[in-house]
């Protein structure tokens, strides 16, 4: 058999009115269970920027999304915005071919274009420190919820200058508090 990895032809681009569908059956598929599709499409209703991304194959299929949508950090000096990598999915056939790894780098980039200070992201402690992601906790940024690990809360720092002393709770758009 051929092991070999390959990484597919791809066309990243932002979500249109067409994609929703595919995006809400692509995360049913990957997360085997509905609460991420239905988490988006919340999301997509109530917040502001909304940065939704797709990976789409040369047959026109999604087989990727990415999403990111407004978090806060709270810090002794005030409120301080930047985004939430969350969810993000890849088509249970086309894993593991650096379809995420595409996905993850277009978002970073769209991020720094933003202008977005850091990104945050509660996840696999193998995968987003490939992309520069490191422990909230070196920073004494703090998860909102408790009782994750603690690597497992994770942040990549875009703007290094506005992030400076910058420590304290981190939350995700409220939305995920009602919907997860
Ligand atoms: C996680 C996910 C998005 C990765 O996408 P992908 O296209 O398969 O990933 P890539 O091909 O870019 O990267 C593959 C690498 O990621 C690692 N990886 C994939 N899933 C992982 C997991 N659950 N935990 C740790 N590492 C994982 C692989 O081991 C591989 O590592 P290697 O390069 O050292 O061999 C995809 O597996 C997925 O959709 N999973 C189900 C939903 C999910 O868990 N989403 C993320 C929520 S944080």
């Amino acid at each position: 058999m051929d092991c070999v990895l390959r990484e597919l032809a791809l066309q990243i681009r932002l979500e249109q009115s067409g994609d929703i569908e595919a995006i809400m059956r692509l995360n049913q598929l990957a997360f085997e269970r509905l609460d991420e599709a239905m988490l988006i499409a919340h999301l997509r209703e109530h917040a502001q920027p909304f940065v939704s991304l797709v990976a789409e194959d040369d047959d026109g299929q999604i087989v990727g999304h990415i999403l990111f949508t407004p978090a806060t950090i709270h810090n002794p000096t005030g409120d301080v915005e930047g985004m939430g990598l969350a969810p993000m999915a890849v088509h249970p056939d086309h894993q593991l071919q650096g379809i995420g790894k595409q996905l993850i780098k277009a978002g970073i980039n769209r991020m720094a274009d933003m202008q977005i200070p850091y990104v945050i992201v509660l996840g696999h402690v193998d995968y987003y420190p490939r992309f520069g992601f490191v422990p909230a906790s070196l920073r004494n940024i703090r998860c909102q919820w408790t009782g994750i690990p603690d690597e497992a809360f994770m942040i990549l720092v875009l703007d290094p200058i506005a992030m400076q002393n910058v420590s304290g709770t981190a939350y995700y758009h409220p939305v995920f508090e009602e919907v997860m």
